[in-house]
């Protein structure tokens, strides 16, 4: 039977997050540059996007660009800064034709004036879709969503507007950069490796973690599929017993 229809459509994660990894690492295994790598990755991003799509998922995030990737060789950043212009220009028809908003994290301002240009555009013309809504992690960091918001707080507490012993989750929740989108529930990180590299610190607090060796480029459907087929027999308890639960 194929994995598709094995999936539970009553049981989806109603957000997904996606830390892309291996792209070098599968240009280096084709002899090419690390370059070839991220080109192929834009395939796997939209094959992905429409399968979480396709079975309903409601939110999905990317980590396309990390604080730290700015530490990477120039002219590795200038290909992906100008390759996310590309994409995103080309692919803005296709998210309005699937009905699938586009929204971004991070510390947008400091990107290129030409990527974050493109990045606006993509967002405004999409912003009235509500089948789906893809979310872009750029210049991301958990670090960063933390001090944010951290200021944020800080600047209402100052002005007087707000009482320091009303902080709790939900205000911390608010400011973050993902304020009004539900925490992930499934995380997924290709190409081997198992560690978080600064991505969604808070929202991954209780998420599922999937670990795939599969690197970015060649991450295609079935492989989501398994990934949401594995997150659909694990037990999330919460801190609970496992009689506790309603079944
Ligand atoms: C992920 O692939 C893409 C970005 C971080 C932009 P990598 O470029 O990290 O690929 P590896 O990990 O070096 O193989
Ligand atoms: C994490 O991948 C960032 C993105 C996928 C955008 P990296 O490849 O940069 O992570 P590390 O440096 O190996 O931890
Ligand atoms: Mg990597």
């Amino acid at each position: 039977m194929d994995l598709k229809s094995q999936i539970d459509i009553n049981n989806l994660p109603g957000h997904v997050a996606i830390i892309m990894d291996g792209n070098g690492r599968w240009a280096k295994q084709h002899n090419q540059p690390r370059v070839f790598g991220h080109r192929h990755g834009v395939r796997a991003v939209r094959e992905v996007t429409e399968s979480a799509a396709e079975l309903g998922i409601k939110y999905l995030t990317l980590y396309a660009f990390s604080t730290e990737n700015w530490a990477r060789p120039k002219l590795e950043v200038d290909t992906l800064m100008r390759l996310l212009v590309d994409t995103l220009s080309k692919e803005i028809a296709t998210l309005n034709k699937n009905n699938i908003r586009l929204d971004a994290i991070g510390d947008l301002q400091r990107l290129p004036s030409a990527t974050f240009n493109a990045l606006m555009d993509g967002i405004q013309s999409t912003r009235n879709n509500s089948r789906m809504t893809l979310i872009l992690a750029l210049n991301y960091s958990g670090k960063w969503d933390l001090i944010q918001a951290t200021q944020h707080i800080a600047a209402q507490v100052l002005d007087g507007t707000l009482d320091p012993e009303s902080i709790n989750e939900a205000l911390i929740q608010n400011n973050l950069s993902t304020h009004g989108i539900p925490d992930p529930e499934l995380l997924i990180r290709t190409s081997g490796e198992r560690r978080l590299s600064n991505f969604l610190l808070w929202q991954l607090a209780y998420s599922e973690l999937f670990f795939s060796p599969v690197f970015w480029p060649d991450f295609s459907k079935e492989h989501f599929y398994q990934a949401i087929l594995d997150f659909q027999h694990r037990e999330r308890r919460f801190g609970k017993i496992s009689e506790q639960l309603v079944k």
